[in-house]
């Protein structure tokens, strides 16, 4: 079992374990009042809503199932749970369980720190995504159509309690859309190395995690280092809105990293041996990392997703492995870079 603190604007524990033993002992004595919604989704809910049900005995508890997918992450599922939980009675002190991967605790999240300005919520992922990154740290969101994300709170859980035994049903594929962002950590620190890479398991996510941890503690709402998390996302989502959300967001970060090694060899002189050490990190992940978009279509939605910034972006590039460094650029100029890149 591994552990770790979260100390944000409230203080929360992270447990990640191999079994819900533990769940009576870290979690339950955080629930206060007498119902409990879980939200989670059709998948999650066959293979693990039982179990979750069990452990929450003595509660009233009741079972929000949404459908598996980026598309369920909307305004109509965020209203449709906020009336339920209204019309079974959830007073403020009432609780929600966000019971699955990125998308369910998105929504779950978004769902908990609106209604009633707030209510306890626990996050329980159960990809290695939501474990690694998106569980910890307090973003929550849903999707417009004009875009991913782009209505949310910064919202911290009271616990999150990672079952390892949850992620071994998980699809070949999903776990490798978790790997693109366990590359992303084993770039901004030296803790993740690739032997690490090879074996998902509580060591691992608990040194992702510890990385996250040690970046949101000194900027929770992101207005300075919290950026550093973006690492290979610029180019990540430009691919995943390209791809009308059809290439797995895990996958388009590891695409997208490719553009980050390559801005910083442009930029930075980033030398052939250290992009060779970089390179063999991100081969772990096993992704394809051809990016079949032209860079003219990937400024574009660079430059329209970030519209509001006037023309300038955060951009993360690397020194080294560990060593990443946040610059403010010109997308002119970001394009400029890439104009004889050929992939
Ligand atoms: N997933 C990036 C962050 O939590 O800031």
């Amino acid at each position: 079992m591994y552990k770790l603190k979260v100390r944000t604007s409230t203080e929360y524990d992270i447990t990640i374990t191999d079994s819900l033993e533990l769940f009576s002992e870290k979690v339950l004595p955080l629930i206060k009042g007498e119902k409990v919604a879980i939200i989670t989704d059709e998948k999650v809910n066959s293979l693990y809503g039982d179990c979750l049900y069990e452990l929450l005995q003595n509660k009233n508890v009741i079972n929000v199932v949404i459908k598996s997918g980026e598309k369920s992450k909307n305004a109509k599922n965020y209203i449709g749970i906020i009336n339920t939980l209204a019309e079974s009675g959830f007073t403020r002190e009432d609780t929600v369980i966000a019971l699955g991967g990125g998308v369910v605790g998105d929504l779950a999240g978004f769902v908990a720190s609106t209604y009633m300005r707030g209510i306890t919520l626990i996050a329980m992922p159960t990809t290695l995504l939501s474990a690694v990154d998106s569980s910890v740290g307090g973003k929550t969101a849903i999707d417009l159509k004009s875009g991913k994300n782009l209505c949310g709170t910064f919202y911290q859980p009271k616990a999150v309690y990672i079952n390892t035994e949850f992620l071994k049903t998980l699809p070949k594929k999903e776990v490798q859309n978790g790997l693109g962002e366990v590359i992303k950590y084993a770039f901004l620190s030296h803790t993740v190395s690739e032997q690490d890479i090879k074996k998902i398991n509580e060591k691992l996510i608990y040194k992702c995690l510890k990385i996250k941890c040690d970046i949101v503690e000194k900027d929770e709402k992101e207005s300075g280092k919290r950026a550093l998390l973006n690492l290979g996302h610029t180019f990540g989502h430009a691919i995943e809105n390209l791809s009308g959300y059809k290439i797995p967001h895990g996958t388009c970060v590891a695409k997208g990293l490719v553009f980050s090694i390559e801005i910083s060899k442009r930029l930075f002189g980033l030398s052939s041996d250290k992009i060779s050490e970089i390179y063999k990190l991100l081969k772990c992940s096993k992704h394809n990392l051809i990016c079949k978009y032209t860079v003219d279509a990937l400024v574009s939605q660079i430059t329209s997703d970030k519209k509001r910034t006037g023309g300038k972006i955060k951009f993360i590039t690397l020194k080294d492995i560990g060593e990443p460094i946040i610059s403010t650029i010109e997308i002119d100029k970001l394009k400029g870079l890439l104009k004889d890149y050929e992939y």
